[in-house]
């Protein structure tokens, strides 16, 4: 059975049952997502089967099982793994939107949405999916569910158009860029979390360790994101190299790297940025953040956020899901894709 992608590597280090839980978890969110992205409208069908044949890690979804089974309270599996596929959903609509506006060409190795359906069929389609999930979750009918995910699903939304007002801001502070991550990323993550929690009706301070867990892995993986973004190597991401920089979104990497910079540099360098550039230029931008250690710095905030994460469930009852979740942590941060 496959497991959720990203927790293939855990095959040797994890007992085969707990993996197996989650593969079967995987598979009862597959087949709601491709029941789920069935339309009436082949384009809005085209849209989301498009998406859901990419592939993606399945995070979220797998997120929720981990996060319930991390409480060691008794859950419903099959009501997780729709709720998981909602929250994939939600997830789903998200890419297709930030394709849209990002100008991404490839998302998971293939053509986006954005790029073989165009603009329109692209936002309309993941609009239908955010309401798909919404109507899932209504059809769940946990109010307090209903109430976070819709939450979160705002916070990211607004977390995404802040952004892009942000945007063409090479020397952006950096409390405004977090107020980014939180909102457009880590708000997510914490939700997937705090849902899993949810479905085992945990109490409140277990509630809130796995959220903050969440909170603490979605900043992780998001600066994780945006590291791969100027030195992954896109066969393995799937994605395009340097969006951020030639889209002119200032991430940690170039927030670190900036006042490093002789005012000279710092001349090429605004040009570069947001206004097209060549290879080379973004060679050079790569080759200073080596030098000038903001790759380095990047990536100890990141651990220092996997810290926080692995820290948060320290008070929960220690069982094998549990140290899973405190693997995934670490991987977020060490991963090629
Ligand atoms: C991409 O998320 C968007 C970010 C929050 C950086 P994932 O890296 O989880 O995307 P897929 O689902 O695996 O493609
Ligand atoms: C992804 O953001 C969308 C959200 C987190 C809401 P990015 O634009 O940073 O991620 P990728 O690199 O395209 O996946
Ligand atoms: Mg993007
Ligand atoms: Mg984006």
């Amino acid at each position: 059975m496959k497991v959720a992608s990203f927790l293939d590597r855990f095959q040797s280090q994890v007992p085969a049952d707990v993996l197996a839980q989650v593969a079967a978890h995987t598979l009862t969110v597959e087949d709601e997502l491709l029941r789920q992205t069935g339309s009436r409208v082949p384009l809005v069908q085209e849209v989301g089967r498009l998406t859901l044949a990419g592939g993606g890690k399945r995070l979220r979804p797998a997120l929720v099982h981990l996060a319930a089974k991390a409480t060691g309270r008794p859950f419903l599996a099959e009501r997780a793994a729709r709720l998981g596929a909602a929250l994939e959903m939600v997830h789903m609509a998200t890419l297709i939107h930030d394709d849209v506006i990002d100008h991404a060409a490839t998302r998971r190795g293939k053509p986006t949405s954005a790029a073989v359906h165009g603009p329109t069929a692209s936002i309309l389609g993941g609009d239908v999916l955010l309401a798909k999930a919404m109507a899932i979750l209504a059809t769940d009918g946990d109010l307090s569910i209903i109430r976070t995910v819709a939450e979160a699903v705002v916070e990211m939304a607004e977390g995404e158009v802040h952004e892009v007002e942000v945007r063409g801001k090479p020397d952006l502070d950096l409390d405004d860029h977090y107020r980014v991550l939180r909102m457009k990323t880590a708000a997510f993550i914490e939700c997937c979390c705090r849902v899993g929690a949810k479905v085992t009706g945990a109490t409140e301070p277990e509630e809130e360790a796995l959220a903050t867990y969440g909170h603490h892995l979605g900043l992780a993986f998001q600066i994780a994101d945006d590291l791969l973004d100027y030195r992954g190597d896109p066969a393995k991401t799937g994605k395009p190299l340097a969006t951020d920089f030639k889209e002119g979104q200032a991430t940690l990497p170039l927030i670190d790297l900036w006042p490093k910079l002789n005012t000279a540099e710092r001349d090429k360098a605004r040009v570069w940025f947001g206004n097209g550039c060549t290879e080379s230029d973004l060679r050079q931008v790569v080759e200073w953040m080596d030098e000038r250690g903001s790759f380095r710095r990047t990536e100890e905030i990141a651990h220092g956020h996997v810290a926080s994460a692995r820290l948060a469930l320290a008070d929960l009852p220690g069982n094998r899901e549990r140290d899973l979740l405190l693997m995934v942590a670490e991987m977020v941060v060490n991963r090629d894709h």
